[in-house]
């Protein structure tokens, strides 16, 4: 791992309960700042898939916070690598989101995983999207985001993204696994899921992405010049 100094450009951070529109909301305002983008969800997917591929157990911290930290990983637009294995499409399946959610949990994985997030920071700025994103990885970000939407809405978008995907989905399972992920993720007691102070928050469930997106923009710009 390199351990070498983030760099200070300005960051703009959004957390968000599974499936509330973080991705598309992230991946939108970081096109049209020509910011770059981490999707912090992925590590701890990444971390989630080599526990289940390799059978070690989701309760063991000191093993699970080893392979978290031994991550050999390769991102490429779209496509993530790991040991010379491309599993963009695996790292989506809910399973894998919930072997995310459980590692999630534990303290030293976390610590593991925090270094990598950080070095994302480039300028000319960063777009963060994840669950601590403003309150624990990048506090001091110039602009941040909460957003939120029912779970009805959300499971409805899950399983509207894995059909699309051209994978297995079930509304009445979805609905369950979202809210059990729901109160695994703002219920722990690290960095569990919640708005950081100041945040914008957006109920996007009756709004479209663009709706979001230009809420987003009208809060963020006027904060980012300010920084310049
Ligand atoms: O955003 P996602 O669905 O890809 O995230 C998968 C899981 O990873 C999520 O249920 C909780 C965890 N996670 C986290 O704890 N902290 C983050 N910053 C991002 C994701």
């Amino acid at each position: 791992m390199n351990f070498s100094m983030p760099s200070s450009a300005p960051v703009v951070t959004i957390d968000g309960p599974a499936a509330s529109g973080k991705g598309t909301l992230a991946a939108g305002l970081a096109a049209a700042l020509g910011f770059h983008l981490l999707d912090s969800g992925l590590f701890y997917r990444l971390v989630g898939w080599k526990a289940l591929d390799s059978g070690t157990p989701l309760t063991d911290e000191v093993a699970l916070a080893r392979l978290a930290a031994d991550l050999r990983t390769r991102f490429d637009g779209e496509a993530v690598w790991l040991d010379g294995r491309e599993l963009s499409q695996a790292l989506r399946q809910q399973e894998v989101g919930t072997a995310a959610s459980k590692v999630a949990a534990l303290r030293e994985v976390r610590a593991a995983l925090l270094h990598a997030q950080r070095m994302a920071r480039r300028a000319p700025g960063l777009v963060a999207d994840g669950r601590d994103m403003g309150t624990v990885v990048f506090p001091e970000a110039v602009c941040k985001i909460f957003i939120t939407a029912s779970v009805e809405e959300r499971a409805q978008r899950r399983h509207k993204q894995l059909i699309e995907k051209g994978l297995p989905s079930n509304i009445s399972t979805l609905l369950q696994e979202i809210g059990e992920r729901d109160a695994r993720d703002a219920g722990r007691d690290v960095a569990p899921l919640k708005a950081a102070p100041g945040a914008l928050e957006i109920d996007t469930t009756k709004l479209d992405a663009s709706a979001v997106l230009a809420q987003a923009l009208a809060y963020c710009r006027p904060r980012l010049k300010s920084t310049v």
